[in-house]
């Protein structure tokens, strides 16, 4: 499916998003055209997943230039300024969305001098390498995690960390695909992951997509297929990783972490050098998104709970790094078990 879909593509003037809401009933995209409408597109979840949404950020600034480039140099920067602003407050939780517009500020500062259309054409050339990089990142990341998983193993994964979250192939599934096409037999099981159901419509979708021998479960069922033996392995994505290795993942991510603890079963988390944030020394101070409470209601039309109840819907959990095998990253496998203060950040440092 990573080759066959794409989650983001260019059309010439705006950036195009695979309309993630309506998956896997219908495929259809949603232009965009500016950081305002990149802005709305992330926060209504048309595009979700970590690396996906950063992707989506830096064509945001790009169409924001490109649009206002023949405008007044005042006019020009406000805009932009307003853009990164509208994309900054979009969503809360995963890092890369920060950290790729860290990288267009830094462009728009190291090149002042430049006049706007030649300023709109530089963030766009770095929009595109943003998405084919990532594409290069999961496909390192993939082999990595595939020399983990032996012949037959039966992984769970949580949410969806698959092509449809990043600009290609994926993470954790990635990291399954990569199995796959080194000639190992691999089955997946999919938490359906309430309440927006990533698993149940996408991780499912992609996987049937391909061929990959999927199951798709309740939430609540790991532990029980846990304690019957039925799960070799966990792989998950991510969207923040403190200093200390502490992971921010899907709400629910930590549910399974402790099982896979108690049966004794590796947990590994598929993750991005860009998705490590040094600034943070625990995942105590990650921002946890909360989310609308219509969202655990019910789904689209149907609605179950009676009228008046008290809903919380906090987006994402943070597993703390004890419970977290392996980071699997682009450059390499991090064990961390035996993780010491500094040593995650000593490894970004000298591999960024
Ligand atoms: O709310 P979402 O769908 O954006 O959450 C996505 C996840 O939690 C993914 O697991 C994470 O972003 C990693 S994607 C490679």
């Amino acid at each position: 499916m990573g080759n066959h879909v794409e989650t983001l593509r260019w059309n010439g003037s705006a950036i195009e998003m695979i309309d993630q809401r309506i998956l896997p009933h219908r495929i259809e995209y949603i232009a965009c055209d500016s950081a305002q409408s990149v802005a709305k597109a992330i926060r209504d979840m048309v595009v979700r997943g970590a690396p996906a949404i950063g992707v989506a950020a830096a064509y945001g600034v790009a169409l924001e230039a490109i649009l206002r480039k023949n405008e007044a140099s005042n006019v020009f920067s406000t805009s932009l300024e307003e853009g990164f602003k509208a994309l900054a407050a979009s969503r809360p939780t995963a890092v890369n969305l920060f950290w790729a517009l860290d990288r267009m500020r830094k462009l728009w500062e190291t090149h002042q001098a430049k006049n706007q259309p030649e300023l709109a054409d530089i963030f766009l050339g770095t929009a595109h390498e943003i998405l084919e990089e990532d594409i290069r990142i999961n496909r390192a990341m993939g082999e990595y995690g595939a020399s983990l998983l032996p012949d037959g193993s039966r992984v769970l994964t949580h949410c969806n960390a698959g092509a449809l979250a990043t600009a290609g192939h994926g993470t954790a599934l990635g990291v399954f695909r990569s199995a796959v096409e080194a000639g190992k037999r691999i089955s997946v099981f999919a938490d359906e992951t309430r309440p927006f159901l990533q698993g149940a419509r996408l991780t499912a979708w992609e996987m049937v997509q391909e061929n990959i021998p999927v199951t798709l479960i309740t939430d609540n069922m790991s532990g029980h297929l846990m304690s019957r033996g039925e799960i070799d392995a966990v792989v998950v994505g991510t969207d923040r990783v403190a200093a200390n290795g502490d992971v921010a993942n899907k709400i629910g991510t930590y549910m399974v972490a402790v099982l896979a603890k108690r049966h004794n079963i590796p947990f590994y988390v598929a993750c991005p050098l860009s998705t490590i944030d040094l600034s943070l020394a625990t995942g105590e101070e990650i921002p946890i998104e909360e989310r609308p409470v219509d969202e655990i209601k019910g789904f689209r039309d149907c609605h179950w709970a009676p009228e008046g109840v008290s809903i919380r819907n906090p987006a994402f959990d943070v597993t703390p790094a004890e419970l977290v095998t392996a980071l699997i990253t682009e450059k390499g496998i991090v064990d961390n078990t035996t993780l010491t203060a500094g040593e995650l950040a000593d490894f970004v440092k000298k591999n960024q």
